[in-house]
């Protein structure tokens, strides 16, 4: 099968979040499963200076809009077997961040990702040619089964989208939408409209022959109002052709035996490099490595739970160490205000991939109190580096962490997104980490397998089943 994903990041060339980690490692799975993959995503400042293997193919492609003609170069590399396609244009992805600047998203995110968006479908028409399936991913993505089935009559392939995050959606004004040059058609109720504006994502639910969302979970959970962003009842309209399925995680790319960002190498027939990476990172952040480290490296931002921690840890001294790696808005960074002087507390500011994979390795637990959550990449990296999860139950957290109470526990769940149900979920934390109990649960959490394989199955069978195979 020919499949071709489409995505505004991939890892290791771009990244914000889990989506990178998902745009490698799931195309490399089923590359491994016999199909040809290929990536497309955008050509951000300073790729190709830290990615030399990425040429130019010496093609280019033009997307015509009422603001101007786009020009963008076509650049590839192959790895794993599947091949990246990068696409280039100095005035929409050279601007530093990938979606906005300094806590606002830029305005003209419509033109960036809708100018995207149909050069990517010029790539499949004109530069891959036989495709079985496009699959898009995320807002930035979503329009682009809308475009291609009223535009692209002779690209002869289904469309598959995924919802990754159902809280940002690209909801823009039409009269900028519309000067993307759609078909007018798509700005109706049943494709684009949404309280008198156009989005994107519902575009892509429209749109696609198949929706998926990226745990079963979340998938159940957001046809409810609580979870649904004003789109759980057009999801319910469409559930017929919508699914979840758990992301996995590369265990090549995460492997602490292997990984050479961390202090020192662990596996989980010796875990005693787990304990020294801890005294290291204590020792270099001042901390006293006797208590409990718990880690967090993530968005500080309402959906993770960063206000909840700010309340916990503000009101109550637990006896435990705690170390932050993330960004937040204005908003976030004064509440963090509150709690960053304390002794056991450290927030690192900023994107750094070396130091989140030395928490992940030193950190005893790792907190993951969401307030919703589609999957989870952080939980299932702490667990293969050997970071008990704290965690709420909710979305992929549900799926991929039993609480210790249960037999095959492995982790500590709770379930209100409440300040005392967090406390309660700290102090079991600590007090097994004083009862000595830890090691044992480190060890079950090295050893679980969330690998790719059988989600990658999951979607190639779904595939095939609206290719009719
Ligand atoms: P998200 O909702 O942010 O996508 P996930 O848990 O799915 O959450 O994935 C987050 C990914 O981004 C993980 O690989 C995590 O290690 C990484 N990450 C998040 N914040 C940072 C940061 N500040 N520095 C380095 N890596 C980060
Ligand atoms: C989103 C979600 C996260 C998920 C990731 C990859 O960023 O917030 O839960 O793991 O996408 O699918």
């Amino acid at each position: 099968m020919n499949i071709v994903h489409i995505t505004s990041e991939v890892y290791p060339f771009s990244k914000t979040g889990g989506l990178a980690d998902v745009l490698y490692s799931l195309p490399v799975a089923q590359r491994k499963m016999g199909n040809k993959v290929y990536v497309i995503s955008p050509l951000y400042k300073n790729i190709l200076k830290n990615f030399e293997d990425i040429k130019f193919s010496g093609r280019k492609t033009w997307v015509d809009t009422e603001l101007g003609i786009y020009e963008f170069g076509i650049f590839t590399t192959v790895k794993e077997g599947v091949t990246f396609i990068f696409l280039s244009n100095l005035f929409l992805f050279e601007r530093g961040g990938y979606y906005g600047k300094d806590g606002a998203d830029y305005e003209d995110n419509f033109l960036i990702f809708g100018a995207f968006s149909k050069a990517a479908l010029n790539l499949v028409k004109y530069f891959i040619g036989k495709t079985d399936i496009i699959h898009c991913h995320d807002w930035q993505a979503a329009l682009v089964p809308a475009v291609g089935k009223t535009e692209f009559y002779d690209i002869n392939a289904k469309y598959f989208f995924t919802i990754h995050n159902l809280a940002f959606q690209g909801i823009f004004d039409f009269d900028n939408v519309l000067k993307l040059k759609i078909d007018p058609w798509l700005c109706g109720l049943e494709c684009l409209e949404f309280y008198g504006r156009a989005n994107f994502l519902k575009a892509g639910i429209a749109m696609a022959d198949f929706v998926t969302t990226v745990s079963p979970t979340y998938a159940k959970e957001v046809l409810r109002p609580e979870y649904g962003f004003g789109l759980d009842g057009f999801l319910n309209k469409h559930k017929g052709k919508f699914a979840g399925i758990l992301n996995g995680l590369d265990y090549n790319v995460w492997n602490p035996a292997t990984d050479k960002f961390i202090f020192d190498n662990y596996d989980e027939k010796n875990i005693s490099g787990k304990f020294t990476n801890k005294a290291k990172l204590c020792n270099l952040y001042n901390l006293d490595e006797r208590l409990p480290l718990f880690g967090f490296v993530s968005r500080f931002t309402e959906q993770k739970g960063i206000y909840l921690i700010i309340d916990a840890l503000n009101e109550t001294y637990f006896g435990a160490n705690f170390i932050f790696l993330g960004d937040g808005d204005i908003f976030a960074r004064s509440r963090l205000k509150l709690i960053e002087n304390k002794p056991n507390i450290r927030i690192v500011y900023g994107y750094n991939e070396t130091l989140s994979r030395k928490i992940y390795a030193s950190s005893d637990f790792y907190l993951m109190p969401s307030r919703f959550e589609p999957c989870g990449i952080s939980q299932l990296i702490a667990m293969r580096y050997g970071a008990v999860p704290v965690v709420r139950s909710t979305g992929g957290l549900v799926d991929t962490v039993v609480d210790v109470g249960s037999d095959n526990g492995h982790g500590i769940v709770f379930d209100n997104y409440t300040v005392s149900d967090l406390k309660n979920a700290i102090n079991r934390a600590v007090n097994m980490y004083i009862e000595k109990k830890l090691e044992p649960l480190i060890l079950k959490n090295m050893k679980k397998n969330y690998s790719w394989v059988k989600s990658a199955q999951e979607y190639v069978k779904l595939y095939e089943k609206v290719l009719n195979i």
